[in-house]
């Protein structure tokens, strides 16, 4: 099993992964849930759409919400190249590769591109958005988890190699990679020097499984927990609190009140040399996987996504059904 190399001549890099674009059946559910749990704040709104970005965070936006009245999907991920010139090769390079590549206007960004990838995730690209002060030292207006930042994403699809040889080949770095018995099941590329900016799954897709913000500490963690009880989503906390053995990060998964699942999380580990070499993980291989302790998650976590809206689904050829919590009791008891 040969782990794709990354090309350090691509035309262009993504400087990293940016914000996530959802809809929303409950414009005020949804900017309750944002600002109480996660500690967002609303950078502007209509009374279609709504931005929210994360307490340290100065580009405008990190999540975008509409407002739908068909079932809340996902409408495109972002991601941000480093500057204007950048975003031209990034043009150039999606023509290149045959793949649909459109300039379009978006609210408080700078020219923007929708892309699809090889895989079909529809991607929205730019190097620049308006600017906005930080608010991470504006510590009494602190609420929730406090969401310093937007840190990643994970989709499910149903080639993980596919994926990966194509980020590769334009300059993303694999810090893991995730394997069954040799054949290739994750891939968490890096753009930035956390360990992960796009995460890959194997599973049908494209499908989007989670966004991830970065905390300040475990009790904002616990601090969110709570929040979500007294405001009635207790149920919602979906999986965790636990701990990564990839990226070596506490996390906590929630479900927004339309079904979109969002990871908080510590800082994670950083890789940040040329000669940091990928993490390979064979989940046959150990018993442990790849989560550092605790109990697998719901089924819930493992078959639920949201779908990128308008976007065909495809199942994987073959696919080893994983061990869910509701498994693992039943095997325990
Ligand atoms: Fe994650």
């Amino acid at each position: 099993m040969k782990v794709p190399q990354t090309n350090y001549k691509s035309p262009f890099r993504f400087s990293r992964a940016s914000h996530s674009v959802f809809s929303s059946r409950d414009l005020v559910k949804s900017e309750e849930f944002y600002k109480e749990v996660l500690g967002l704040v609303v950078s502007d709104a209509d009374k279609d759409t709504l931005y929210l970005r994360g307490l340290e965070e100065r580009s405008h936006h990190s999540l975008v919400i509409k407002r739908t009245t068909d079932a809340p999907s996902c409408e495109r991920v972002g991601l941000r190249v480093f500057d204007e010139d950048s975003l031209e090769r990034c043009k150039y390079t999606f023509d290149q590769n045959q793949l649909p590549c459109e300039w379009v206007e978006r609210p408080f960004q700078g020219r923007t591109l929708h892309a699809f990838d090889v895989c079909g995730t529809p991607l929205e690209i730019c190097a620049t958005m308006d600017r906005k002060p930080r608010l991470d030292m504006d510590v009494p207006s602190h609420k929730g988890a406090q969401a310093r930042r937007f840190d990643h994403y994970q989709i499910t699809i149903p080639d993980v190699e596919k994926a990966a040889a194509f980020y590769t080949s334009i300059g993303c770095r694999i810090a893991d990679y995730v394997t069954a018995g040799g054949h290739p099941i994750g891939v968490f590329l890096q753009m930035k020097d956390t360990p992960y900016d796009l995460v890959f799954l194997e599973r049908d897709g494209p499908s989007f499984h989670h966004f991830g913000y970065i905390i300040p500490d475990i009790q904002a963690m616990f601090r969110a927990c709570d929040t979500m009880g007294e405001l009635g989503w207790g149920q919602k906390v979906e999986y965790g609190p636990g701990k990564h053995g990839v990226g070596h990060s506490y996390y906590v998964y929630f479900l927004d009140p339309d079904g979109h699942r969002c990871e908080l999380l510590l800082p994670p580990i950083v890789y940040m040399d040329g000669d940091d070499e990928p993490h390979v993980w064979d989940v046959l291989a150990t018993e442990r996987g790849t989560e550092a302790w605790g109990l697998p998650a719901r089924e819930s976590w493992f078959l639920h996504r949201s779908q990128f809206k308008g976007v065909p689904v495809t199942a994987p050829q073959s696919y080893s059904s994983p061990m869910t919590l509701e498994k693992y009791l039943q095997v325990a008891e």
